[in-house]
């Protein structure tokens, strides 16, 4: 099938996803109240958009930092290779750490970058991902605080792409494949 053709239906709209991640914002500024200096860690390139909106809610001191990873499906396609493509540029040894996912699908890049990160020894290593598509896990891997629990449908937008567009897309919107 040639998927060159498709339309994109609102899933989640800009105004459902800026109260949601005010109320995320606020349970996670409560849970690091206590922290010096929280590092929120993005991982590229999905999150961007949401962890541009997330620091901003939330009422702590931060620091920003980013990892990219890429996941190569293999032919068990349950054993996937997840590589490092781009590394923190900082230390996380006795720090607290957010790490900000866009999408947890398999679940096997955040599963493959916590096992990176807790081998740093932080002091507290948790998540957040703004979808979750439960149906589709194969590993054991569960965001601290999720968004907003998903079917497994193609989505784009707020971050994520089809073919590297529509991550400028405001809102979240299924992909409807039309030829
Ligand atoms: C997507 C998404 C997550 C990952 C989730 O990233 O942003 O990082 O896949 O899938 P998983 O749970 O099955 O591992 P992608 O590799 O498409 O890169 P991108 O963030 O640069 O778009």
């Amino acid at each position: 099938m040639d998927h060159s053709n498709y339309e994109i239906d609102e899933m989640i709209s800009a105004k459902s996803i800026a109260a949601r991640v005010e109320t995320l914002a606020k349970e996670i500024s409560a849970y690091f109240a206590d922290t010096d200096k929280l590092i929120v860690v993005g991982l590229l390139r999905g999150s961007f958009v949401f962890i541009a909106d997330l620091v901003r809610e939330l009422d702590l001191p931060v620091e920003v930092d980013f990892l990219e990873a890429s996941s190569y499906g293999n032919t068990t396609e349950s054993s996937r290779e997840v590589r490092i493509l781009k590394d923190l540029r900082g230390e996380i040894e006795g720090r607290d750490i957010l790490v900000v996912e866009d999408i947890v699908d398999t679940g096997h890049t955040l599963d493959h970058v916590l096992h990176l990160l807790q081998s740093r020894k932080p002091k507290r290593l948790m998540t957040c991902a703004l979808l979750d598509k439960p149906s589709r896990r194969e590993t054991g891997v569960k965001a601290d605080w999720t968004g907003f629990e998903i079917e497994d449908k193609f989505v784009v937008g707020y971050g994520i792409d089809y073919a590297q567009r529509n991550r400028n897309l405001p809102h979240i919107g299924a992909v409807r494949f039309t030829s």
